[in-house]
């Protein structure tokens, strides 16, 4: 089946097409197209991301994606900010989904049941071939719940214009089953007219035994480790007490004057660094639970900042009003006097050492709950995923306790509406389908 995957939990928009089969043990995801506008540049003047922004700028990039998508199809906005209205004036509204069927033909007349002509009846039909998708999945929380409801609104719209079932999604399980998003090299190009393809689940890996698996979900807004028994079934082992892991690197971030988006940056700033330079606490490491907690780490850091005011680097950054590029983050300049140089090294110490702590943490409690769990396997996603370095340590690690490592391939880490599709299918295999209505504190 095709999916038509929406995001719009956070400060990024996505737009995915899927094309989705098999059973929930062996589910065959098939990426056909997936596009992701963000919003960095919009909101890195505030250093966060703020709702409303979010909310407005859903708006302007959704139609934007869908013609990406669906050039043929149009997109009009209407209604008002609140509450705005997609049309699709050239969608047509089929009353059956088998565009192949000859018996559609009657089925295509107007609303004053007059027959439509040949012409126009055939416009409807070329119409509904250019939006093959049997299913929309929307995210429908958590996350911001006006940015949210922009989703869900556009799917919506669309679902009725179109006569597709909408599907609300649980972003989370869009994080924990990205990985079933990996690249594969032998995705034949789709014929001329559909977008080309380049990605889809490996098989061969769902055909080894994945279960039991232990997953750890890092993001800006959650850290939760689960056990998984099936694609179905898990249980939470344990969650945040306090901050999320991508929330302690936003904040610590700002700490060190670094532009949004923190954890990016600072992760950039963090490779010149010593991780050894300053040693961090290691919160909760040998607690017997399998909760986290990063607020103290980050108060430590504050206190060390404090104690050490040289270990800034405001001096060294561009302005912020011309860094907000995503893909190009921690614009960090090359600095010549002696004290630039010195305050550059100690911020990147500071940055190393705070990421080390993190690292030790979320890699040493996954692998104890892997082991203590007889996990065959590990996850690793979310934003925080994105993260050379605890990819490294976590791959590195899951190896040497014999289990297989599962990661999605990194773009598919931060927010996106590819893994949106991919639980909106097993959801639907599940019978799953949450309420469309934007749910910012909606769990797993
Ligand atoms: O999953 P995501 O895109 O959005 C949420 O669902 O929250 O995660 C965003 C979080 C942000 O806190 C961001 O700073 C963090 O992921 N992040 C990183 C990196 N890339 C993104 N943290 C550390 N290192 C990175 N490379
Ligand atoms: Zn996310």
């Amino acid at each position: 089946m095709r999916i038509l995957a929406i995001e719009t939990s956070c400060d990024e928009t996505g737009l995915a097409l899927l094309e989705c089969s098999g059973p929930l043990t062996a589910p065959k995801i098939k990426l056909i197209k997936s596009v992701v506008a963000s919003q960095v540049k919009v909101h890195a003047p505030y250093g966060g991301v703020v709702p409303t922004l979010a909310k407005r700028e859903h708006v302007k990039n959704l139609p934007v994606l869908f013609r990406k998508l669906f050039p043929k199809i149009q997109v009009e906005v209407a209604g008002t900010e609140s509450r705005p209205e997609f049309k699709f004036p050239n969608l047509g509204h089929p009353t059956t989904r088998s565009c192949d069927d000859p018996k559609i033909i009657p089925a295509f007349r107007s609303s004053q049941g007059t027959a439509l002509n040949s012409s126009r009846v055939r416009k409807l039909l070329d119409n509904r071939n250019n939006f093959p998708v049997d299913e929309i999945a929307v995210t429908s929380g958590p996350g911001l719940e006006p940015a949210l409801w922009m989703g869900i609104t556009f799917a919506q719209d669309l679902g009725r214009a179109a006569n597709v079932p909408v599907r609300g999604v649980n972003h989370l399980e869009g994080h924990l089953f990205s990985f079933l998003l990996v690249s594969h090299p032998t995705v034949p190009p789709l014929s001329k007219g559909r977008p080309g393809g380049v990605a889809s689940t490996p098989y061969p890996l769902l055909a080894t035994r994945l279960f039991p698996a232990v997953a750890l979900i890092v993001s800006g807004g959650h850290t939760i480790l689960l056990r998984l028994d099936s694609m179905s079934r898990w249980h939470k082992l344990g969650e945040t007490r306090d901050d999320a892991a991508g929330e302690a690197y936003d904040k610590v971030a700002r700490m060190l004057d670094l532009p949004y988006p923190g954890g990016p940056n600072l992760e950039k700033l963090a490779a010149g660094g010593n991780p050894r330079a300053v040693e961090f606490p290691r919160p909760m490491l040998h607690d017997k639970s399998y909760d986290f907690s990063f607020s103290g780490l980050k108060t430590s850091v504050l206190y060390h900042l404090r104690d050490h005011p040289t270990a800034h680097c405001s001096s060294l950054l561009a302005p912020r009003s011309s860094l907000p590029i995503k893909g190009r983050p921690g614009e960090v300049r090359p600095c010549n006097s002696a004290l630039g140089r010195r305050q550059s090294a100690a911020a990147a110490d500071v940055a190393a050492a705070f990421q080390q702590a993190v690292i030790d943490v979320l890699v040493g409690k996954t692998i104890r709950a892997a082991r203590e769990t007889g996990a065959r396997s590990v996850i690793l996603s979310g934003g925080v995923a994105s993260n050379k370095a605890l990819r490294r340590t976590l791959g590195r690690e899951t190896k040497k306790i014999g289990c297989q490592y599962l990661v999605p391939p990194w773009k598919f880490n931060t927010d996106n509406a590819a893994m949106v599709g991919a639980a909106g299918y097993l959801a639907k295999l599940r019978r799953k389908n949450y309420p469309l209505r934007a749910n910012g504190n909606l769990g797993i």
